[in-house]
């Protein structure tokens, strides 16, 4: 079937594993990356992409109503996938305004540009998107610290690592309580979609997922800052104890499930997406120093002196864990990659790949918009 498909923050993180997955795997849909470009949309985790006969890239502020509107009618889109966000929790400490003006207010913008494109014609065929995380819910409590089996396994969470640090897990009625401006905005925008499928009647999905990790994420978190800074042997700040947990997904994994839920998913549910992979912060941060070090040929411990706790962030939160068996058990999906062989193919790839690092750190990518698209 042929369908016009808006990816907001197609130029992010998890938004261009998403925007790839779909021009490729549905050559008979058309694909609108939608983005601001703002310090963390990047076209050249795109560029492979160009040239593509049912891809376009447009650069367009969530926030603008006017523009979404016109867009959409102009496209005539019948589906929104929506991930632009501030998604940094240490940005949104230090300025939160942004963080509910993109996450709610832009949020809001796109659900009422689509009602107002789709209302009169008929929702039939029609479905928006929305991508949320897991911090909505806020943070569980940590009654195993020294971890004991978890009750449920995946392909994620079947190497050497099988830890659950409490009973609790995070499942799609739990209620929310955010805790960061971040997971506050989100857990607005969420709000607002259910509210919009729930007033009117607009066909609504909206996911709710653990950490990401994988290629071409932002070098502010943690796992893409920690290998550039061991490669470049610079310190390795972790905050507090390095205790806090969270539940780590590959980036493509992600991507699958949305794929799967965007097409199969029920209009008005919630589905959590997770691989019960649950690790402490200083655990991963040893395995992203064994493996980095490995892969540069550097003798074992070499940089194990970089690791410095630093002061914790404010309301940190210290537990993260998915319950996705709603997901698993409804639309059959399940995670493909285990979290060390994960962890050796995404430090691999940032090591392949040290001039998008450095493009990045040097703030050299954002001139790829003006190069590629300026006098088109
Ligand atoms: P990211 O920060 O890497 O990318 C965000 C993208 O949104 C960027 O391309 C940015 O330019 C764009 N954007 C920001 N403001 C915009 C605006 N006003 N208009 C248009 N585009 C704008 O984020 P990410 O890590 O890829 O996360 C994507 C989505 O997934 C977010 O909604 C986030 O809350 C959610 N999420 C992320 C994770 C994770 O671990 N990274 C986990 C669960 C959910
Ligand atoms: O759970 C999903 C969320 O995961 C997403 O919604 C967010 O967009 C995404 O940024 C991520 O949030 P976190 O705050 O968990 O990710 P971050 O990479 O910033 O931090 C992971 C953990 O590592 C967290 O406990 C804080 C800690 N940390 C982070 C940084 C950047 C450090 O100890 N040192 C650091 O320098």
């Amino acid at each position: 079937m042929k369908r016009s498909i808006i990816i907001t923050g197609g130029a992010g993180f998890i938004g261009s594993h998403v925007v790839r997955l779909f021009v490729n795997k549905y050559p008979e849909y058309q694909i609108i990356c939608l983005d601001k470009l703002t310090y963390a949309g990047n076209l050249a985790n795109l560029k492979d992409l160009e040239g593509k006969p049912n891809y376009k890239f447009e650069k367009v502020d969530i926030c603008d109503f006017d523009a979404v509107l016109s867009l959409m009618k102009l496209e005539k889109v019948d589906g929104i996938i929506h991930l632009a966000a501030e998604s940094h929790v240490d940005r949104s400490i230090k300025d939160p305004f942004t963080f509910a003006k993109t996450n709610v207010l832009g949020t809001l913008s796109l659900l009422q540009a689509a009602r107002l494109c789709w209302e009169p014609v008929g929702y039939e065929g029609k479905r928006f998107y929305h991508i949320s995380t897991d911090e909505v819910y806020g943070a569980l409590e940590m009654t195993r610290p020294d971890g004991v089996n978890p009750p449920f396994t995946t392909k994620a969470s079947s190497g050497s690592h099988h830890l659950a640090y409490g009973e609790e897990f995070f499942t799609e009625d739990m209620k929310y309580q955010p805790h960061s401006p971040y997971s506050a905005a989100k857990a607005s925008s969420d709000h607002f979609v259910r509210a919009f499928h729930d007033t009117y009647g607009l066909p609504t999905v909206v996911t709710n997922c653990s950490n990401n990790y994988g290629p071409y994420q932002f070098p502010e978190k943690l796992i893409p800052l920690f290998v550039n800074n061991i490669r470049l042997r610079k310190p390795l700040p972790v905050y507090g104890k390095g205790e806090n947990v969270r539940d780590w997904l590959y980036v493509e994994d992600h991507a699958r499930a949305i794929d799967l839920i965007f097409h199969e998913g029920k209009a008005g549910e919630t589905y959590n997406i997770g691989g019960f992979n649950e690790w402490k912060n200083i655990d991963v941060i040893k395995l992203l120093i064994r493996t980095t070090d490995r892969l540069l040929g550097r003798p074992e411990g070499a940089d194990d002196d970089l690791i410095t706790y630093v002061t914790d962030r404010a309301g940190h939160d210290l537990r993260y864990a998915i319950d996705s068996r709603k997901l698993q058990s409804e639309l059959g999906w399940e995670p493909s990659l285990q979290f060390e062989e994960g962890i050796e193919k995404t430090v691999r790839w940032y090591l392949d790949n040290q001039d998008w690092l450095d493009g990045v750190t040097s703030g050299d990518y954002q001139k790829y918009y003006d190069e590629m698209y300026r006098n088109r």
